[in-house]
């Protein structure tokens, strides 16, 4: 007896209800009975099998990229270290950080819209709304190829976790651990991540938006392992959250009780501290102290501010100090070279490169990231609206493509000069085969293979831009 499904072969469709309810009933009963330890032979930790290896955070990086990483049905878990948790004596505000709450009282409009889009949610504390994924049976489920080898999730009064099973010689092995916080707007995906002490670990299951379902985690999380033991570096932060405070000594020790969450307000207008507390005093006061509106920034600056966190580059210097309306050259050396279509470190779509690209930002005037995008507002999906922004420069009768016109060429720029594509770099692995990310190519061009298939598309009711064959292709001028 055991809460494991049948091998794959007994799966029929008389046991599978037979199974479902084993699942259900019986899962958590013997569950709470492992863990009051009743039947504490039925299941063993997974640290019992040879194929378990604990991990210290600053040998990671050897063994995944100096090819020593292990293969099918083996487990990493990150060291236990017993050291006093890591406390920063600098917290956010005595640097001026506020989360965007502190800015809602005067800006009430601004905050009501920021709190939409996917910036303000690309990091959060877990619960059944930010996590996107199912925690119900079956969809809590990711089987990998190996029938004796998956995960399941679930949440308790505890919290919310992942857990690891493992069958082997007719004996049970699982492994539990906490998501603790959650990377990700779900746009594309979420991952999860866990403390062990004051450390932060990346979590072998992710959130694939796409297929709706849990999935091995992107990049070197290979089907049929367990990676709980890849720290999270701070540059992860720095780019999906506004503040966390790093201790010296470690690639992830982190202070776990002072971090604003999400990229919100102050990472793009500077340091609020002094400004809320001027207006406070001097409510009447309508010219502002003290903040930066990035409008008012050369070309060049507001588009670093954005590139800080959309571009491929090598820091130069600590994180979270980079400040806007700053050279960005002075905290990250920009590879503004990384700029193929299938690019770049670490998984941004390097928009900024991508688009200096484009004739329009070379001969155009004055082409930034807010030419097109509204940082306060969700545009997701509004392409007839990015499309109007296009005929801030051209008009219409500009574009060479004759088989279209009208309104329906009008609001059609996006998908043929600005096509979305799969990047290579971002790679699930299913047990099924490798599923890419869909992402926006910021090169603006003419793609003739993509007008082709949008103009076969526009005489079929549902035509699929996922079948948008890549641009990279066609890159050969
Ligand atoms: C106590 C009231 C108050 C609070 C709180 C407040 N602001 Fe302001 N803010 C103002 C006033 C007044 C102005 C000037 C009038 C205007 O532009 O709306 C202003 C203007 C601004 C501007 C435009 C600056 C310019 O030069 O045009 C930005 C950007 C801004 N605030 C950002 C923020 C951010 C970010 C926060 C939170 C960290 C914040 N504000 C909190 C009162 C406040
Ligand atoms: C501190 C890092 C950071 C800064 C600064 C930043 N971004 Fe982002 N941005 C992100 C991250 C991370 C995401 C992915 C959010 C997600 O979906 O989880 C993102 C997502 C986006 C998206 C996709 C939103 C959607 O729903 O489709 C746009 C557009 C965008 N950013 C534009 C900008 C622009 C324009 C600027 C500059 C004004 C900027 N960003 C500054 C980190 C940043
Ligand atoms: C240099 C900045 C940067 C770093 C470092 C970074 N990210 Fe991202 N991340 C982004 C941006 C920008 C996006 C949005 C994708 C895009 O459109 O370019 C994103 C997207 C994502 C998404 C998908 C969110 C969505 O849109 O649904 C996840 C999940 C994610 N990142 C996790 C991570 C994790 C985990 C790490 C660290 C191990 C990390 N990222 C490091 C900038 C960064
Ligand atoms: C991703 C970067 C980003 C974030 C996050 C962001 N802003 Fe802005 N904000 C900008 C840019 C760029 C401009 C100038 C362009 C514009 O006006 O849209 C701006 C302009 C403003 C202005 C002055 C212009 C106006 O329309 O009144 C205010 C006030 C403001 N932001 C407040 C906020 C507040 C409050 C938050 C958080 C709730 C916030 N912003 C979050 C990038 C950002
Ligand atoms: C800031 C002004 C500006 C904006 C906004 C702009 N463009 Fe352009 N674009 C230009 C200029 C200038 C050129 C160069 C024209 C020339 O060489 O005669 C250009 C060139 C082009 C070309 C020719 C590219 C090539 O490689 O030959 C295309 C296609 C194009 N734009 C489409 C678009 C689309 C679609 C949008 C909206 C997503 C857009 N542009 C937004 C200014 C702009
Ligand atoms: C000429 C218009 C234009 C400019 C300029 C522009 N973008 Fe975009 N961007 C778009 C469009 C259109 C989309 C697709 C939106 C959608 O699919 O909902 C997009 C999507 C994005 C996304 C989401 C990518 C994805 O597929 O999830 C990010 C991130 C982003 N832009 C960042 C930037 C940054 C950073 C800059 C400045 C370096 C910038 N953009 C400049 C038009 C523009
Ligand atoms: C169905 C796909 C499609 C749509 C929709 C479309 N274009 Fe084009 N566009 C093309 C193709 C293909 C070309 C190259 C035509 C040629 O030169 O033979 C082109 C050429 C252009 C050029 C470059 C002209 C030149 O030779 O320098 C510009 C600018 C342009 N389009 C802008 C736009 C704008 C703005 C919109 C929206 C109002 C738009 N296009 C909508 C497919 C499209």
């Amino acid at each position: 007896m055991s809460v494991m499904p049948p091998k794959k072969s007994k799966w029929n469709s008389c046991l599978k209800p037979i199974g479902v309810i084993v699942g259900v009933v019986l899962g958590p009963m013997l569950l709470w009975e492992f863990f009051s330890g009743r039947v504490d032979d039925t299941f063993h930790p997974v640290t019992e099998l040879p194929s378990t290896h604990r991990i210290r955070a600053e040998d990671w990086g050897d063994l995944a990229l100096e090819g020593g990483y292990p293969g099918t049905g083996w487990v990493l878990l990150p060291e236990v270290h017993d050291e006093p948790h890591y406390q920063s004596t600098v917290l956010p505000e005595s640097r001026g950080f506020l989360p965007a709450a502190a800015c809602r009282e005067c800006h009430e409009s601004k905050y009501a819209s920021f709190i939409t889009t996917a910036h303000a949610s690309t990091s959060a504390e877990p619960s059944l709304e930010t996590i996107l994924a199912s925690f119900q049976a079956p969809r809590n489920l990711l089987q990998t190829a190996d029938p004796d080898f998956w995960f399941t999730m679930d949440h308790t009064a505890d919290g919310y976790f992942q857990q690891l099973n493992i069958r082997k010689n007719s004996r049970a092995y699982l492994h539990r651990r906490s998501i603790d916080l959650v990377l990700g707007s779900g746009n594309h995906g979420q991952s999860y991540l866990s403390w062990e002490g004051d450390r932060l670990y990346q979590m072998h299951v992710s959130y694939l938006t796409e297929l709706d379902q849990w999935v091995n985690s992107p990049g070197m999380y290979y089907d049929g392992t367990a990676d709980f033991s890849r720290p999270v570096p701070v540059r992860c932060l720095e780019c999906h959250a506004t503040w966390f405070a790093e201790a010296r000594n470690a690639v992830n020790r982190f202070d776990r009780h002072h971090y604003l969450l999400g990229v919100t307000c102050v990472r793009c207008h500077g340091p609020g501290l002094e400004h809320v507390e001027y207006h406070r005093e001097f409510p009447s006061a309508s010219v502002a102290h003290r903040i930066t509106n990035p409008s008012t920034l050369s070309q060049d600056r507001l588009n670093e501010l954005c590139a800080q966190c959309h571009s491929a580059g090598e820091p130069i210097a600590p994180a979270f100090t980079y400040l806007p309306g700053e050279p960005l050259s002075h905290y990250l050396e920009l590879d503004l070279a990384a700029d193929d279509a299938n690019n770049a470190d670490p998984h941004s779509a390097n928009q900024l490169a991508r688009l200096m690209k484009s004739q329009c930002y070379i001969k155009g005037e004055n082409l930034t990231c807010i030419t097109c995008h509204d940082p306060h507002a969700d545009q997701r999906g509004q392409l007839a609206d990015f499309s109007r922004k296009c005929l801030k420069c051209h008009t219409q009768e500009a574009c060479g493509e004759s088989n279209i016109s009208g309104s329906t060429k009008e609001t059609r720029c996006i998908d043929c000069h600005m096509p979305a594509r799969r990047d290579q770099q971002v790679k699930v692995e299913t047990k099924l085969g490798a599923v890419t990310a869909l992402l926006r190519d910021h090169k603006i061009g003419v793609w003739p293979l993509v007008s082709e298939q949008i103009l076969n598309g526009l005489q079929e009711p549902h035509q699929n831009l996922q079948s948008v064959p890549n641009p990279a292709s066609q890159e050969a001028e």
